[in-house]
């Protein structure tokens, strides 16, 4: 795992941005892993404006959603499926066949789970998955105790995470659906490469748990210590509370693969 700290929102985005557009430039059919919320919007924004001006080519990749609410149809706005469409695909050149999130209105929940593990496993597994962290620790929706082995299922969604995205439903934490369906942790930790990214300091306490604490199916992002290609990106607000700054900084300055990033 690695640490890299900028020194405010827009800088992380950018970065963010950088890395993913570097990796579909490698491989044109990247499959993507891709994840929602507020710290997503930016780093989407400037991957839709290195395809306007810098020719990033979309075409042959394949994208794969953490989650969606169950019960919200695709055309409701506060659906995934709606803020990756506003956000990403309608901007840029994918082909819309490519681009899978699961389905919340599902009848059977369990073949759903079944289902999208298959599709993932069809096009050759996850290449680069971006993730974001909830206050609860949560990577996807995988909640407190969710196994670190889990796989795609439906899943509670604690009151907390429920207030955390209250503010796109009005404010009010009970029209936020109550269960989403959502990859799981083993299925996250698959994924050939990972890059979470954290902004602000509601995410600092859960972040320096989750980066240098025990790794605890209380805390899902701790699982991301098993995984040997991780990047964990962070602005100064959501990196206050870590212990080991200094380190993860040198590293930063010295790794010879971030010398065109510095
Ligand atoms: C969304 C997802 C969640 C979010 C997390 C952070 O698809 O999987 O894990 O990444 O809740 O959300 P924001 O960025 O809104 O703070």
């Amino acid at each position: 795992m690695e640490v890299i700290v900028r020194s405010n929102a827009e800088q992380t985005a950018q970065l963010a941005a950088l890395f993913i557009a570097k990796q579909i430039r490698q491989k044109p059919n990247l499959v993507l892993g891709l994840a929602t919320g507020r710290t997503m919007e930016r780093i989407y924004a400037i991957l839709v404006q290195m395809h306007h001006n810098d020719d990033l080519d979309f075409s042959k990749c394949h994208t794969f959603n953490l989650d969606e609410y169950i019960g919200l149809p695709t055309e409701d706005h506060n659906s995934y499926r709606s803020y990756m469409n506003h956000h990403l695909f309608k901007q840029v050149n994918i082909d819309i066949n490519n681009t899978h999130v699961p389905n919340g209105m599902a009848a059977d929940v369990t073949h759903e789970g079944k289902r999208y593990e298959e599709a993932i496993k069809k096009v050759g597994g996850i290449d680069l998955q971006l993730l974001g962290i909830g206050e609860t620790g949560h990577i996807g929706f995988n909640e407190p105790l969710s196994s670190l082995m889990s796989r795609t299922r439906d899943k509670s969604l604690t009151p907390k995470t429920r207030q955390q995205n209250a503010e796109m439903f009005g404010g009010d934490p009970n029209k936020v659906p109550s269960r989403a369906m959502t990859m799981g942790v083993g299925t996250i930790l698959e994924a050939r490469s990972i890059l979470m990214v954290a902004l602000g300091s509601s995410k600092a306490a859960i972040v320096a748990k989750a980066v240098e604490g025990p790794i605890t199916s209380m805390i899902s992002a701790s699982a991301l210590q098993l995984h040997s290609s991780c990047k964990i990106l962070l602005d100064e607000d959501a990196a206050s509370e870590l212990a080991g700054r200094e380190y993860y900084d040198w590293v930063f300055q010295n790794e010879p693969e971030y010398e065109s990033y510095r």
